[in-house]
């Protein structure tokens, strides 16, 4: 398996995982497409035999990111994707300047949140109520370094 920048030959992958991990919530194919060429936005895919197995998707301002999505399919969780790909997107970040990457995840949300207590998020939020269907509120976390 390897890590890689997404490329357009990724995206249906990408936007079918989005479909099945974040049901109404998830990007369109289209909106993934033109995150291929903001120079805003970083993802990555861990991909095996062409196969998409997860990515990680984030944008960056100045020398602040933020995570806007990460999944790794169902059949494929536990093997420690989630982790390399955000380990991976850090280090790229630092090249490019960046600081600090903060993501917002649901209260409830179990798997995500030991994903980033291992890899040293510190909640520094709550918005009240941000996600719906169910309403929940999203905690803010994020993870600064040294430049
Ligand atoms: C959250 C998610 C991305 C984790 O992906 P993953 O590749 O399985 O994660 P990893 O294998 O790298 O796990 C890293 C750590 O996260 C934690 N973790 C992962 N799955 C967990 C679970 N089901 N329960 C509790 N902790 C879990 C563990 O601390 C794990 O370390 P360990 O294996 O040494 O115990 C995956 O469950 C997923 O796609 N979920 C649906 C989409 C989603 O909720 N994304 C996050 C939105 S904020």
């Amino acid at each position: 398996m390897i890590f890689a920048q997404m490329k357009e030959t990724h995206v249906a992958q990408v936007a079918e995982l989005e479909k099945l991990c974040f049901g109404t919530a998830a990007w369109s194919e289209k909106s993934i497409t033109s995150e291929l060429t903001n120079p805003l936005s970083l993802w990555l895919v861990a991909v095996e035999e062409g196969r998409v197995l997860g990515y990680v998707g984030s944008q960056t301002v100045m020398d602040e990111t933020d995570m806007m999505n990460v999944a790794v399919h169902p059949d494929c969780r536990g093997q420690g994707i989630a982790t390399g790909l955000i380990v991976d997107l850090i280090g790229a970040l630092k090249l490019r300047g960046s600081r600090c990457l903060t993501l917002e995840v649901r209260a409830s949300n179990e798997p995500a949140k030991g994903l980033y207590r291992m890899l040293d998020f510190q909640e520094v939020g709550i918005r009240k109520n941000y996600y719906r269907n169910p309403r929940e509120d999203a905690l803010i976390l994020r993870k600064e370094w040294e430049v």
